[in-house]
């Protein structure tokens, strides 16, 4: 019987359900069985900053001029230690999502991540660092879906270890194609906000508990993402594409998605009274402090909204939105969640969010997202 499963991530669309499919799995057993979430790092010699280095190095100059009809552009090469900080900022964040779809699930989970340009070795020896007793890899049926964790690298994992390796899903028909694409970007939305919102609550509880005391410009930066992100870009696209269609395939659901879209407005009203605690609370502010208990409070009960939101339209509209839309309707949703039709309103773009999410993620104590 399995006890502890090792989930190989990527920023792929197939990793991000896949990784749902290894917390469902992991649930479905009592008590639910731990989850590693496995990330390799990319090696710098093998990599392109690596070998533009190599071969700067040569000319000896960091700076290398390019000539293109006549113009000469700068290009900035990465060294060694820039590249390494820039990926595990990637990895970090990458660990944070994983971890949030298995916490709000209630399932043990851990992160482990390594430097390999050979992601099915590094997955073996994981798996064996690790102690797993079973690794969890998605496979599709056809093409459509982007993935560094292709089927070539699970029919390695399978040749090269001793553990049995579970496939979490093969797609085979267009509608489904378009279905995963559309629903790993929404739920890769979701987990961003999850683990931001989880980093925020641990930032303020261990200033609460006196472990450290609180960070504004930390909570500041969580605070705007967890602010902005579902109001400027995440809840218009539900509304402007998701909800749309599904009204125009009929009756189904109307009621759900009146009950969702009030649900958006009151999570406005909700951060903005969060926003008020945040502006009463002193730098520094630690134990006791009635402004800063305001602050856990209000942080709370956002958060708990939130993951009552994010659980309605996992469970209820997802599986319901399957049923009724068609391949052209998911690739549409799947194109405004992409950022390629941006309904999208305030400052900042779909890039900008998710550069700010990265920092965030890496700004703050998140779960077990220790690489
Ligand atoms: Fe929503
Ligand atoms: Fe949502």
């Amino acid at each position: 019987m399995f006890k502890h499963l090792l989930v190989p991530v990527d920023g792929s669309d197939l990793s991000v359900i896949n990784v749902g499919e290894a917390v469902k799995l992991a649930r479905s057993f009592e008590p639910p069985l731990k989850l590693t979430f496995f990330h390799a790092l990319a090696d710098y010699a093998a990599s392109d900053e690596g070998s533009r280095a190599r071969e700067l190095r040569q000319d000896r100059l960091h700076r290398a001029p390019v000539f293109a009809e006549g113009l000469s552009v700068s290009v900035t090469v990465l060294n060694d230690e820039e590249f390494h900080q820039r990926e595990l900022g990637q990895s970090r964040a990458l660990l944070a999502k994983a971890c949030a779809a298995a916490a709000a699930a209630q399932v043990p989970h851990d992160t482990h991540s390594a430097v390999s340009d050979r992601p099915a070795e590094a997955i073996v020896k994981a798996a064996t660092d690790c102690g797993c007793d079973g690794i969890v890899m998605a496979s599709h049926g056809r093409s459509g879906l982007g993935a560094l964790l292709t089927p070539s690298v699970a029919t390695k994992v399978m040749r090269l270890s001793r553990l049995p390796l579970l496939i979490t899903r093969s797609m085979a028909t267009d509608t489904q194609v378009e279905a995963s694409r559309a629903t790993a970007l929404i739920m890769d939305e979701h987990r961003s906000l999850a683990a931001v919102l989880q980093g925020l609550r641990r930032h303020v509880d261990d200033a609460r508990q006196g472990a450290q005391r609180l960070d504004r410009d930390i909570v500041a930066a969580l605070l705007r993402y967890v602010h902005d992100y579902p109001e400027q870009r995440h809840h218009p696209k539900e509304e402007s594409s998701l909800h749309r269609l599904l009204r125009q395939r009929g009756e189904r659901g109307r009621d759900l998605l009146h009950r969702l879209e009030a649900q958006h407005l009151h999570e406005y009203q909700l951060a903005a009274e969060l926003q008020a605690a945040f502006d009463a609370c002193a730098d520094r502010a630690s134990g006791d402090d009635p402004a800063l208990v305001r602050l856990d409070a209000a942080v709370a009960t956002l958060a708990a909204h939130v993951w009552e939101h994010m659980r309605l339209e996992e469970h209820e509209l997802l599986p319901l939105a399957l049923d009724v839309l068609t391949p052209a309707d998911w690739s549409e949703v799947a194109d405004v969640f992409a950022g390629n039709q941006d309904p999208g309103f305030g400052e900042w773009s779909e890039a900008d969010f998710k550069r700010h999410f990265t920092q965030a993620a890496n700004s703050a104590r998140l779960p077990q997202a220790q690489a």
